[in-house]
């Protein structure tokens, strides 16, 4: 057979087998582009991406130690833990590094290291970047922490838990020095644990107050018990204890500006007094009716004038109709978020969503250092009802990873 090759790639072939090899070409085409849209997929975030920023997901125990049961089943978990290892170079812990989790009882016996643990050798064994969450934080965060033998004053109600997490503990309580070291035994021991693994912790979780610019500091038991400057020692305890670690505030809603100048002055202030903080944490739960290039292009702006890395710690975009108020990422208004079912058009309008906010990342890569999903797919989603992943129920990619991984090729000029 003659071939005649004007350049590479352009083959000319005599006409007879021409057809014949068309349809060749076309039927290998659609095996590649479906191939591209299965869990199978070669196309990985964490290498489209890899000159960016990492790609990241939050897991839990099941995923760690790959035992289903429950409500996902042992075959669905083995494949979520497959989708995680092919797409994503960085694991968060959902919760299990969380104070209620890790640290249920008081004392040295009172640690829990097993799920933490199984984390930490996952992320090693398959060569992922591992963030812990959470060390200091109002929620999920046992009553034994903040009791002693100190009287709640009369206002104790208006230290409440977070929506879904009781009202929070309002009996007697510890002294300010109580709490103190109770606060550095805990992260002493925990980041102590995970020293060298654990490369990146968030030190204080949501310290920041919601609503007006009235109050800069949620009015939790942290602040009420030791004062504003609960968020120093524990970034000093967890600096003593890791001196390598990357330490992070992490925050909700900074899509609203009025946080965002909440934020500025609290880590300012930190800086002044030479706190060793080293990244901002962004959650990034979002919503689809707000969430795009302009939200997302405008919040980091803000946060990256603070001069610090910016790491998306939390990224998920609501698809329900419900809910779709506030930036908040608040427990029982997430629950009730899920009541309208999901919008018309749900994967377009995400897809969308997704493009922007990630034209966004790349726009601001020189401060963004990581994305971190929060869950590998729907089902696992603590918004499951809401469909904010990139993966359906069944790891198979959605409109919105197609839409993401576009944002790549067009930043890299294929497009
Ligand atoms: C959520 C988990 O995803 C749920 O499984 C759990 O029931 C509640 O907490 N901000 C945070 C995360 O910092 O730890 C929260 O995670 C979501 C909001």
């Amino acid at each position: 057979m003659h071939l005649a090759t004007n350049h590479p790639g352009h083959v000319k072939m005599p006409t007879s087998s021409h057809n014949l090899r068309l349809g060749l070409f076309a039927a290998m085409l659609l095996a590649a582009v479906s191939t591209a849209r299965s869990a199978d997929s070669p196309v990985a975030l964490k290498n489209v991406f890899k000159d960016h920023f990492q790609v990241g997901t939050a897991i839990n125990r099941s995923h760690a130690t790959g035992t289903g049961g429950g409500r996902r089943s042992q075959e669905r978990i083995e494949k979520d833990i497959a989708l995680t290892k092919r797409q994503f170079n960085q694991i968060t812990a959902e919760n299990d590094m969380k104070w209620q989790l890790i640290h249920p009882r008081e004392g040295a016996e009172g640690y829990d290291f097993g799920p933490a643990d199984a984390l930490v050798e996952f992320g090693g064994k398959n060569g992922m970047y591992l963030v812990g969450h959470t060390l200091v934080w109002h929620s999920q965060t046992p009553n034994w922490v903040f009791a002693g033998t100190i009287p709640p004053p009369e206002t104790a109600d208006a230290a409440p838990g977070r929506g879904g997490f009781g009202r929070g503990y309002t009996g007697p309580r510890a002294s300010r020095e109580e709490l103190l070291e109770r606060m550095r035994d805990h992260i002493h021991t925990v980041v102590g644990r995970y020293k060298g693994k654990v490369k990146s912790w968030d030190v204080v979780n949501e310290a920041l107050a919601d609503g007006g610019p009235e109050n800069v500091l949620r009015n939790s038991l942290w602040l009420q018990i030791i004062g504003p400057d609960f968020i120093a020692k524990a970034f000093q305890y967890a600096h003593e204890a890791d001196p390598d670690a990357i330490l992070r505030y992490n925050d909700y809603g900074l899509e609203n500006p009025v946080k965002i100048q909440k934020l500025v002055t609290l880590i300012k202030s930190l800086q002044e007094q030479g706190v060793p903080i080293h990244a901002i944490g962004t959650q990034a739960h979002l919503n689809v009716s707000t969430a795009g290039f302009e939200q997302m292009d405008r919040s980091l702006g803000e946060v990256a004038k603070l001069g610090l890395p910016i790491h998306v710690t939390e990224l998920d975009i609501n698809s329900a109709q419900g809910g779709q108020r506030g930036t908040g990422a608040d427990i029982a208004a997430n629950a009730q978020a899920t009541q309208g079912g999901l919008v018309s058009e749900a994967d377009r309008k995400l897809a969308d969503a997704y493009a922007g906010i990630f034209r966004a990342f790349i726009k601001h890569r020189e401060w963004v250092e990581m994305v971190t999903f929060w869950g590998v797919n729907d089902a696992v989603s603590w918004r499951r009802s809401g469909s904010p992943l990139l993966f359906d129920g069944e790891n198979q990619p959605k409109p919105a990873f197609d839409a993401v991984i576009a944002e790549a090729g067009r930043e890299a000029g294929v497009k």
